[in-house]
């Protein structure tokens, strides 16, 4: 039995030593800066202010650990291909990420958040040819569909499932379309409840 805890944030790291000791399975999850990595967070959760949303691009820097329940960790991962700031910073980033997504034993699940207006772009689809490179499990979050017609739905989502062999999630931050659809995903992989 699991104890019923509120989600809670636990700490930022912008270091691989700052990363908490390894105690549950975790769910990361990666997508360019900007794609509404946080608000998807904050969408699952049913807590507005979890974790750091924001309309200016490049805001969450560092990896955010939350506790969802005793047996779950979500992190949210710094947004990559931002095109503005110092090449030095992002290698900073590209390597905490890397640490992450390479060493972490307790890594369950990548969520790669897309914008559905965009798909997948190109710093995406290096995402995911990496992730397959390492054996890492991902499924992809098509999200902000609140912002698509019927017709851009249809076509949005059929491009974005074509580039990947698992699952395509349309999700919305908004009104909270796909949020069932992605705790079943995160659930099945996890065997821990949504919280
Ligand atoms: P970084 O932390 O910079 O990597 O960005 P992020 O991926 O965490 O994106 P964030 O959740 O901060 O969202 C970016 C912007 O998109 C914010 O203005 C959000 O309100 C908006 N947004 C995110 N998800 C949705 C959604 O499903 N629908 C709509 N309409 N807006 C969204
Ligand atoms: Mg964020």
């Amino acid at each position: 039995m699991t104890a019923v805890i509120e989600p809670e944030f636990l700490l930022s790291a912008a270091q691989p030593e700052q990363f908490p000791v390894e105690a549950a399975p975790e769910v990361a999850f990666a997508g360019r800066s900007n794609a509404g990595k946080s608000s998807l967070i904050n969408r699952l959760t049913g807590r507005d202010k979890l974790a750091f949303t924001s309309s200016r691009p490049g805001c969450t820097r560092m990896i955010n650990f939350f506790q969802i329940n005793p047996s779950l960790r979500f992190v949210d991962l710094p947004g990559y291909g931002f095109a503005e700031g110092p090449v030095a910073e992002k290698l900073v980033w590209k390597a905490l990420i890397e640490r992450y997504l390479l060493e972490r034993q307790q890594l369950r699940l990548v969520v790669m958040v897309l914008d559905s207006r965009r798909g997948w772009m190109k710093a995406d689809l290096a995402m995911r040819d990496w992730l397959d490179s390492q054996g890492r499990p991902y499924l992809v979050a098509a999200t902000k569909i609140d912002k698509l017609n019927q017709k851009e739905y249809v076509h949005g989502m059929r491009s974005i499932q074509k580039e990947t062999s698992g699952e395509a999630v349309p999700f919305s931050a908004e009104d909270g379309r796909g949020t069932r659809e992605l705790w079943q995903a995160i659930t099945k992989i996890t065997n821990s409840q949504p919280s």
